[in-house]
């Protein structure tokens, strides 16, 4: 996701940038650039250099080599790691971006740049572009041409802006300054301690120079100069406070990225491993929606006629619900399998079955063996794996390597993400295919297209859900503290909900040591209800969806019993929030579909808050093994 560094001060600015870009590596990219200030005009008549590329850091690295002397001393400039949802992840297309005077960064979301751009247009400007942070260059541009300084400039464009997006500005106007909104997507400031002031997208850049930082909140702009930071409220205009922290981190805890379990640290990556894994996942050149890169498990895929996907614990959670999707979507046969079940069994395969073993570690011994079974008896074989040159991946014929990066804590959040998003994009590619068999070559399918469309910019709406001051991790920690002593727990949920209801209570036992069920809500009465009672907890997951009003009906039954409530669903649903004693809302995503992936971080935090308040050991829970290589 993208990666923002500003810096102005009495350092290179090109070392201190191409330096923090470094450490926002992780957050996942496909194109890179730097904008240097110059003392004196380039031999385009500018005094502000930029250079960017398509790919890896690298490439603006050896860019940089070649920037004229002033520029190699410049003392101030912005940086910019890009992970393309408007635009595909071309060098045009990469930050900065230029507009006349005004060069920016841009990470996040303009959701009215449709008509942004229309009314751009008709006012005369040619985009360069295909994205829509640019256009925010021109509505700066547009007020400084009124006579707006840069500052004003910004806070007045920002005005006609919709969607959750943080940008930093230069100006040659201005040159002296750095102008920094954090808009939803997270922006951290600080003070250097030689002169001047530094942004960015974490703390990780900064801790470098100092380790007192500002945590900036949404609606916070700060500007940069060689006397400091100074903090304004973009709504008002005025000069606000922002407190800074001490970040006392630990060599551990700096590995940990000042989170103080890799759980959680893991948790807040799920957006970056999402953008990782659809890197991994398609040839993003391609224009065609969920086009699959080529390799044999590609091909295996598509000559697919039924699927049958064997896994264990929370993988199987992920292959259930990519049942949902594949049914949906690719209107194909498909049946999950508990591998320890599977192996044991006589299934009958019919002809054209694949067989996919979906294993974060690609150790477990279980599915390991259905894999192997399946090779000697001649049935094709495909694996989802996260750990390349595992077992599982070796054996498999072909291989699907979700890109979730090393995780550390044994009960697994953002592997199990990247498991749920390459079964959406199987679903979404079997989609893609079966329309272009029925006659319609060429043309394309809007419900595929629109569920890709939403899914490149899931990635952005979910870093905004987590990241929200007073947001879902607020949410959980105060609903867990008056929770820690129930006496058990029902996660429940239909459709997509109901294998997230499983994975909420799987997480809640893991860490916590929580008696937790995750029940399919129709289920709850035939059994179950019996243990209904004022000390459990019903925790309930009713998006708006087409389930939810027989999940609320549900609720209901539960409630009527004397269970505590807490509802996970959407934050216009008022008729569900009276009903609950807790509520956590959900994003407002396009796609009904893609809910998943807010309400599976929504459970696991708040399995994390009980675990923390009740002190267990949330990164090595008792009895657990990361790598299940026994039965
Ligand atoms: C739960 C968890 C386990 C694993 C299961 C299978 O947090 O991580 O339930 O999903 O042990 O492991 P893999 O996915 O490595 O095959």
């Amino acid at each position: 996701m993208c990666g923002i560094v500003g810096y102005i001060g009495k350092r290179p600015a090109v070392e201190v940038l191409l330096k923090g870009l470094s450490r926002l590596e992780y957050r996942g990219y496909d194109s890179t650039g730097i904008a240097l200030r110059l003392e004196t005009e380039n031999s385009e008549g500018s005094k502000i250099e930029i250079r960017k590329s398509e790919g890896k850091l690298e490439n603006v690295q050896k860019l940089a080599t070649s920037l004229p002397a002033q520029a190699k001393n410049s003392l101030c400039g912005i940086g910019h790691t890009r992970w393309a949802t408007h635009g595909k992840p071309t060098t045009q297309n990469a930050h900065p971006h230029r507009t006349g005077h005004v060069v920016l960064v841009h990470n996040g979301i303009i959701e009215n740049y449709q008509e942004i751009k229309e009314e751009l247009l008709a006012r005369g400007h040619k985009p360069a572009s295909e994205t829509d942070s640019e256009l925010f260059g021109f509505l700066v541009l547009d007020e400084m041409a009124k006579g707006l300084g840069l500052r004003e400039a910004v806070i007045v464009s920002f005005r006609g802006i919709i969607g959750v997006c943080s940008v930093v500005v230069m100006s040659e106007r201005e040159l002296g300054k750095i102008i920094g909104v954090r808009n939803g997507t997270p922006m951290v400031a600080a003070l250097d301690p030689s002169g001047g002031a530094i942004l960015a997208s974490d703390a990780q850049p900064i801790l470098e120079y100092t380790n007192d930082v500002f945590f900036m909140g949404d609606g916070d702009l700060v500007e940069l100069s060689e006397g400091g930071a100074e903090f304004f409220d973009l709504t008002t205009g005025l000069p606000k406070k922002v407190e800074s922290t001490h970040l006392d981190w630990s060599i551990d805890r700096i590995d940990r990225g000042g989170y103080p379990h890799y759980m959680l640290k893991e948790i807040y990556e799920q957006p970056t491993a999402l953008v990782d894994t659809l890197n991994a996942l398609l040839d993003r050149a391609k224009i065609e929606s969920f086009p699959l890169a080529k390799h044999r498990g590609t091909e295996l895929l598509m000559a697919a006629e039924e699927l049958v996907f064997v896994a264990c614990g929370s993988s199987w959670h992920a292959a259930l619900l990519g049942k949902y999707w594949l049914e949906k979507y690719a209107r194909i046969s498909v049946s999950v399998e508990l591998a320890s079940e599977f192996r044991y069994r006589d299934p009958v395969l019919r002809p054209g079955a694949l067989v996919i073993g979906v294993s974060q570690s690609g150790e477990t011994a279980d599915t390991l063996a259905v894999i192997r079974a399946m090779k000697k008896q001649g049935v094709p074989t495909l694996a989802v794996v996260n750990v390349r040159g595992s077992p599982i991946a070796r054996e498999a014929e072909g291989v699907f390597f979700t890109a979730a990066g090393p995780e550390i804590g044994v009960a697994s959040t953002k592997a199990l993400l990247t498991q749920f998003l390459t079964l959406l994009t199987f679903a979404g590619a079997l989609s893609a295919k079966r329309h272009h068999e029925h006659g319609k070559k060429g043309s394309t399918d809007p419900l595929t297209d629109a569920l890709f469309k939403n899914t490149l910019v899931l990635p952005h709406a979910l870093t905004a859900y987590l990241e929200a001051t007073d947001g879902v991790a607020k949410q959980a920690q105060t609903i867990a503290k008056s929770l820690v002593d129930a006496k058990g727990f029902f996660f429940i949920g239909r459709g997509y909900s109901y294998p997230v209801a499983l994975e909420g209570a799987l997480k809640l036992k893991e860490i916590a040591y929580v008696h937790a069920e995750g029940y399919a809500a129709g289920e709850l009465k035939h059994g179950p209800i019996a243990m209904i009672d004022s000390d459990m907890v019903v925790v309930v997951l009713a998006p708006k969806d087409a389930w939810r009003d027989k999940t609320v009906s549900n609720l209901e039954e539960v409630k009527a019993r004397g269970a505590r409530i807490v509802s996970i669903g959407a934050p216009s649903d008022s008729h569900l929030r009276s009903l609950s004693d807790f509520w956590i809302p959900l994003p407002e995503l396009e796609d009904d579909a893609l809910l998943p992936f807010a309400m599976t971080p929504a459970v696991q935090l708040l399995s994390y808050e009980i675990a923390v308040l009740k002190g267990t050991d949330i990164d090595k829970p008792r009895n657990l093994a990361k790598s299940v290589t026994v039965e």
